[in-house]
């Protein structure tokens, strides 16, 4: 089976920048370029949801040139992004600005119909934050059952999350969906994100289909 939601932690591209020579920060644009090789890719396997962590709340203690470099990258596809996926937020957007948070807005709105590959970006997300966020919203309601909190968490509504990819070298999942990733399937390489492409994720995805998935049973 194919995997019907994948996570993305795309780790590795600073070292990636910095093994070139090059300032970290030039290894954002490289790992966006990563990016829409795995995503073309992922549309034309079948996948129907990839979440991608691209800047976690523990993030926000990077120097800001990083951030600035981060966020100046996926404004600038939020800006720009004409194709048929759909893309959707996850985390606290509004931390990095209104013009940050107006462009999100926007390219929710323009694909909010289209019907390739759903991508979901976290952004300023945080899974402890986002099931104590879901906690408090259930405890405020006074509804309190596993449908209510899990109604609540930021990933409701996508397919359930089979596949975790992490390249890089880290076998973490450093707060990534971690109410989400209970029975996720791991597959973790050494890749820097920047050199990721579409074959790597097929090789991810023959791991995951050779794996057994017995949910504790
Ligand atoms: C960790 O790598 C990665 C990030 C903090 C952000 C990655 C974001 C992108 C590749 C942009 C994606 C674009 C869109 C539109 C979603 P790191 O640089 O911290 O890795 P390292 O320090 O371990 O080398």
């Amino acid at each position: 089976m194919i995997p019907r939601h994948i996570g993305l932690i795309m780790d590795g591209n600073g070292r990636w920048a910095q093994g070139r020579g090059l300032p970290r920060t030039d290894g954002y644009a490289e790992g966006l370029t990563a990016l829409r090789k795995t995503l073309a890719r992922a549309a034309e396997r079948g996948v129907q949801a990839v979440t991608v962590y691209a800047f976690s709340t523990e993030n926000f203690a990077r120097p800001d040139d990083e951030t600035t470099a981060i966020v100046s990258v996926v404004r600038t596809f939020n800006r720009r992004y004409d194709g048929d996926m759909k893309v959707t937020y996850m985390g606290d957007v509004y931390a990095f600005g209104e013009d940050f948070a107006d462009s999100v807005e926007d390219i929710e709105k323009r694909t909010e119909n289209n019907g390739g590959l759903h991508l979901n970006i976290a952004f300023g997300y945080g899974g402890r934050d986002d099931i104590i966020n879901a906690a408090k919203r259930c405890c405020d309601k006074g509804e309190f059952t596993r449908e209510d909190f899990e109604a609540n968490l930021s990933g409701a509504g996508l397919p359930p999350l089979d596949l975790v990819i992490r390249s890089g070298g880290e076998k973490r999942l450093s707060g990534f969906m971690l109410y989400e990733a209970a029975y996720s399937e791991l597959y973790f390489t050494d890749k820097l994100w920047p050199d990721f492409d579409g074959d790597d994720l097929d090789a991810a995805i023959a791991d995951f289909e050779g794996r057994q998935r017995k949910f504790g049973a």
